[in-house]
């Protein structure tokens, strides 16, 4: 098979994660007869240095052109990055925002699973990660906060800045069908997490829901509320399967989530619309920190573009076989520093990707 993947390198780590998750596709597409047909796109910083924005309609074109885009991550460090002189909208992260837009990329996928083998990098205490946990948050992608109508204004000598929450019915439909399909092929249990104590976008959001679920008497509904969500997540991660949440409290609980994996390094994300394309990306962010050092965990891209095969090219068996090879890989005991912990033996970047391309067979 052929497969033609757009390639985002982005800024920061983006371009030394994004090269050993395309060494662990290659060596998938050299023991199961395909190729892979890269095209190379800039978004973000990258971008801007060349053309003064951070996304282009070419880029924007050429990716719909591919059958899914894989992506490291975009931005940098806003006290010292030139790019944050520039006014809000020609940003790294507005390139991000309008790509999501462009392609209409509603349904952002990011799996928390904890490896039995990361439990020692697991905050936690070993008796609330017994037994390990996995759970899918779903976040919806193309509305609420982010895409609402903005401004910052001086009213009688005060600044005064506005950010709007606005969410359809039919923009929560769509996301809660995503949701509870995926419910009915994992645990059949949906915890829709929302505001509606105070906001009326999640009461709104819980009524759409609820009338979601009548179509899927299987699956097991529960609401939460956020700040009581964010609690349990660390008080009781097993207790969850699917979230389904709006896209600003996906933000937060899935990088919280991701710490209780071990590491943001750890957290592969889909950004899905209603065709098999999809934007592959791991949930974290460029790590200016720790740019160009060649320490940065690149397993989160490489379970993303595990996420692209299964997703968008229906080869389950390959997007097994990379999952599998990364839990190898940790069982021997190899780690980024991110999740290092007592007795293991730590790598960097482009080691871990050998490793886990040299376990795929
Ligand atoms: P970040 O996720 O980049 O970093 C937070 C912390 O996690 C840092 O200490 C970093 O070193 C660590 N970290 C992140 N990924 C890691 C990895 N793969 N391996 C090891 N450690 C890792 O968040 P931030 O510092 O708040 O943001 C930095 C920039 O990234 C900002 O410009 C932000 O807008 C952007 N960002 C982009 C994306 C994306 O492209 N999808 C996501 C989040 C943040
Ligand atoms: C993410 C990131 C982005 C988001 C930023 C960079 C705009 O944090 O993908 O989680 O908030 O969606
Ligand atoms: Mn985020």
């Amino acid at each position: 098979m052929n497969l033609k993947i757009g390639v985002i390198k982005g800024d920061g780590i983006g371009p030394e994660i994004v090269t050993e998750a395309m060494k662990v596709l290659d060596k998938v597409g050299e023991v199961y007869g395909h190729t892979m047909d890269y095209d190379q796109l800039l978004m973000g910083g990258a971008s801007i240095d060349v053309h003064g924005v951070p996304l282009t309609d070419d880029t924007i074109r050429r990716a719909k052109d591919c059958d899914a885009v894989l992506m490291g991550s975009i931005g940098g460090d806003a006290k010292t990055s030139p790019w944050y002189q520039l006014e809000p909208d020609k940003r790294p992260e507005a390139g991000l925002l309008k790509i999501r837009k462009a392609l209409n990329l509603f349904a952002n996928l990011r799996p928390a699973v904890l490896y039995e083998e990361l439990k020692g990098a697991c905050p936690l205490k070993e008796e609330i990660t017994e037994g390990g946990f996995d759970m899918m948050i779903m976040r919806e992608l193309t509305g609420g906060l982010y895409f609402g109508e903005r401004k910052t204004v001086e009213e009688n000598g005060v600044m005064t800045a506005y950010d709007s929450l606005t969410y359809n019915e039919n923009e929560i439909r769509r996301i809660a069908k995503r949701a509870f399909d995926i419910a009915m092929k994992r645990r059949r249990k949906v915890t829709s997490v929302d505001k509606a104590n105070v906001l009326d976008s999640s009461r709104l959001w819980r009524k759409v829901v609820e009338k979601v679920a009548g179509d899927y008497p299987e699956v097991t509904l529960e609401h939460m509320l956020v700040d009581n969500c964010a609690m349990q997540l660390v008080k009781d991660p097993k207790q969850f399967d699917v979230i389904l949440t709006e896209n600003m409290f996906g933000d937060i609980l899935s990088d919280e989530a991701s710490m209780v994996t071990g590491s943001i390094g750890m957290l592969a994300s889909a950004s899905l619309n209603e065709t098999k394309f999809g934007l592959y990306e791991p949930s974290g962010g460029s790590a200016p920190d720790i740019a160009g050092k060649g320490i940065a965990n690149p397993i989160a891209t490489i379970l993303s573009a595990a996420m692209m095969l299964r997703f968008s090219f229906d080869l389950d068996a390959e997007a097994d076989a990379i999952e599998k090879a990364v839990a190898e890989v940790l069982r021997e005991g190899w780690r980024t520093i991110d999740i290092m912990s007592e007795g293991k033996n730590q790598v960097g970047t482009e080691k871990m990707g050998d490793l886990i391309a040299g376990h795929i067979a």
